[in-house]
């Protein structure tokens, strides 16, 4: 079935999305570190599986901490420990480490102060890699999560690596906010990583038409009777993210139609995690003026609209604040300018429209 709960783990159970898996193949043929940018439920977990299929690869899930306040060196080694590639080879290279035990293909990294430091893991991995004349693609699956590592950072080791070793590669998954501004800090100049050559892939909601032959294609190939209207309606809205047009496609599978009432279920649920990654966006920043604004901007407002609103939240605002705010809410992708500017995203557009705060 076209639709699924899990991601999608080969390419040819991808929908569409040529282009961005050329695009990241050849990044991560080309370069050391890579960094698969987009929102939530949008397919990167998809993406990054089954463009490194083929490849020797260890993938870490990094997601299972995102409801923890920190996280430990110890705690990333036990996901690492569960992503590696099982080979009796890779574990006798580790093996030679202190602080690494192995038997079979089952690696154990010891804990605390016996712990191995991180670049002689990756030392050791390198090696082995470089021994089967093959790269290995570190997958760090919602990356930023690491921001949250106590007992140093992960971006010196990521430089580190990236100086020295020439058989691995890093595909970092996760948000633009959170990978490029939080943990790597990519345009600051005190960080480890400037001035590392980075590719950056984005991955965005499918366009409209995609966005309706998905759903489409999906209910058809299950044998769920649907209204071209219906379909026009759950795209206005969900928008194109992927995950959640098979999240309503599988609702509808399940109940054997597809409804308003699905719709509304759907965008509903779709709506709380998109407006909490926005206000994850408003702490990061540190501003409720981002809050006001996008407030403002739920039903389209102009640039004077958006000032004048804000005044009445905020008391007087000078011009160029108000347009600073502005520009990094459009950089960012929160809102977009045509006549008027607009949220972009239709279910943070949802949440806005209905007075959600921080
Ligand atoms: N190209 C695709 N073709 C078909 N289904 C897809 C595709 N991309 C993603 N999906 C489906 O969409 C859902 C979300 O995908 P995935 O987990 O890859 O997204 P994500 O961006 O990693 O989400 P999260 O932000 O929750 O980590 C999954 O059910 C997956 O099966
Ligand atoms: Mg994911």
């Amino acid at each position: 079935m076209l639709f699924r709960e899990a991601p999608v783990d080969r390419p040819e159970e991808l929908f569409d999305r040529e282009a961005e898996f050329g695009e990241l193949r050849g990044a991560l043929g080309a370069g050391r570190l890579v960094l698969l940018l987009g929102m939530r439920r949008v397919g990167k977990t998809s993406l990054a599986r089954a463009a490194t299929h083929d490849m020797p690869r260890a993938y870490v899930d990094l997601r299972e901490f995102e409801w923890r306040q920190y996280l430990t060196w110890d705690d990333f080694y036990a996901a690492l420990r569960s992503a590696l590639p099982r080979s009796r080879r890779a574990a006798e290279f580790l093996s030679r480490i202190s602080g690494v035990s192995v038997a079979g293909v089952e690696v154990e990294f010891a804990r605390g102060s016996r712990r191995p430091p991180p670049p002689e893991v990756l030392k050791a991995l390198d090696e082995w890699a470089g021994s089967e004349s093959r790269r290995l693609v570190v997958v760090l699956d919602e990356a930023q999560e690491l921001y949250k590592l106590k007992g140093g950072s992960l971006a010196p080791v990521l430089a580190w690596a990236y100086d020295n070793l020439r058989n691995l590669a890093f595909l970092l998954t996760g948000s633009k906010a959170g990978l490029m501004h939080r943990l790597l800090k990519l345009e600051d100049p005190e960080s480890p990583l400037y001035g590392r050559r980075v590719q950056v892939v984005r991955l965005g909601p499918l366009p409209r038409e995609k966005a309706l032959e998905f759903l489409s294609r999906g209910l058809s190939e299950a044998g769920v009777e649907h209204s071209p209207a219906l379909l026009e309606r759950a795209v206005d809205s969900l928008g194109g993210v992927i995950g959640w047009l098979s999240y309503l496609g599988l609702e509808a599978v399940r109940a054997g139609r597809l409804t308003e009432g699905l719709i509304e279920e759907a965008a509903d649920k779709a709506a709380r995690l998109a407006w909490g990654e926005f206000c994850r966006f408003v702490r990061l920043r540190g501003s409720m003026r981002y809050l006001h604004i996008v407030a403002a901007a739920a039903e389209g407002a102009t640039w004077s609209e958006i000032k004048r609103y804000l005044e009445i939240r905020e008391g007087p605002v000078n011009d160029a604040e108000v347009g600073r705010l502005i520009k990094s809410l459009v950089d960012e992708g929160w809102l977009e300018k045509g006549e008027a500017y607009r949220v972009a995203d239709p279910l943070v557009r949802r949440a806005a429209r209905s007075g959600w705060g921080c």
